[in-house]
């Protein structure tokens, strides 16, 4: 548990923690993580430095002087900049180092009103809690970054070969490589189904237990080349696309950090602050909104009850129903930016 650098002093300082400073490196993370997977033809800087919903993030959270926010998905401090710019405090939280190291470099001219913390934003709940912290805003953009994408060292896409990861936090939990080694077979396939929306899951996952009877599944390529037997290329997305991104949202338990985040962001909240979540898959959307709405809602009706009652759990306020999706110019200029859904809500001032 580490809260970097001495901004914030007072409330931020918590005893006995070592600060963690992150300091060089990269340009920063543009976005969008799955269409890389998509076998788009495209220069490999073009989404480099793009932040998907960058201007409505900051609107949307009404940032003023001194706010204090915390970005939970700080990748390449896209978002985080915006934030800095109009005067926040942020405290950028990623469970990548190799992104908080970049961040760093870019937010540095923001001086100690940036904060780094090398963190899984699943965990946040009980480090704000040690450090009584109430905010002003929350961020996630969820994901992976471009950046994690374009590094062809992090076995994040088949564009490159590459030891077969997909962990965004190296210093944790199964490579991909290890988990294939030893998953059972009907567990493989319901990862794909559920969490890629991959038709051919069985088929796959048979064609995984195949290969790894006669060789070890270790790279990208490996991995890849074993979808493209089995499923037929239709069109431009390669046949691997969806089982790359159902196994790193498994790899990461990317759905169950996410669920554990929306239980400390209420409980951490000021009254009149608000949470901006941008989610690129319609699982973490679906969790989003219902969410939002079930913490929304005065009244609660069930068929068992005579009339309606008030919703004990009614501490946010939704600021519009329908998420926000990106401009035709955002997407023109940024196909990755496509499947993006913002959704923002706001604490209550009275419960
Ligand atoms: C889509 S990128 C964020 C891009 C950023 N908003 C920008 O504008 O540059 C998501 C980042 O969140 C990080 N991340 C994803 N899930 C996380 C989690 N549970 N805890 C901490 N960081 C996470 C990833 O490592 C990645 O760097």
């Amino acid at each position: 548990m580490t809260i970097g650098a001495a901004a914030f002093e007072s409330d931020w300082m918590v005893e006995g923690m070592a600060p963690r400073m992150y300091g060089h490196i990269l340009s920063a993370s543009g976005q969008l993580p799955d269409a890389m997977l998509m076998g788009e033809s495209v220069e490999e800087d073009e989404f480099s430095h793009i932040t998907v919903l960058r201007e409505e993030v900051a609107e949307f959270l009404e940032v003023r002087e001194g706010m204090l926010i915390l970005d939970g998905t700080l990748g390449g401090g896209g978002h985080a900049e915006a934030l800095l710019e109009r005067g926040a405090m942020v405290v950028g939280v990623d469970q990548d180092e190799e992104a908080l190291e970049a961040a760093c470099e870019r937010l540095e001219p923001f001086g100690e009103r940036f904060l780094a913390l090398g963190e899984n934003f699943r965990d946040l709940g009980e480090i704000l809690e040690e450090a009584s912290v109430q905010l002003d805003g929350v961020v996630l953009d969820l994901g992976v970054s471009s950046w994690q994408l374009d590094s062809p060292a992090r076995g994040f896409s088949f564009r490159h070969n590459a030891p077969l990861d997909l962990r965004m936090d190296r210093s944790s939990g199964l490579t991909a490589a290890e988990f294939l080694a030893e998953v059972e077979e009907s567990d493989l396939a319901d990862i794909f189904w559920k969490y890629g929306d991959e038709r051919a899951s069985r088929k796959i996952a048979k064609a995984i237990m195949a290969r790894r009877a006669k060789e070890p599944i270790e790279t990208t390529y490996d991995l890849a080349e074993t979808i493209e037997k089995v499923v037929p290329r239709r069109g431009r997305v390669h046949p691997a696309t969806k089982a790359f991104q159902a196994l790193r949202i498994f790899i990461n338990d990317e759905l169950g950090a996410l669920e554990e985040a929306l239980t400390w962001i209420p409980r951490h909240l000021k009254p009149g602050g608000r949470v901006a979540i941008v989610s690129f898959h319609s699982l973490e959307d679906g969790m989003v909104k219902r969410w939002m709405r079930g913490l929304s809602s005065e009244w609660i009706d069930r068929p068992e009850w005579s009339e309606p009652r008030r919703n004990p759990s009614c501490v946010l306020r939704e600021v519009f129903k329908k998420g926000i999706v990106p401009s035709k110019e955002e997407i023109e200029r940024n196909p990755r930016s496509r499947s993006a859904r913002l959704r923002v809500a706001e604490r209550r001032r009275k419960a």
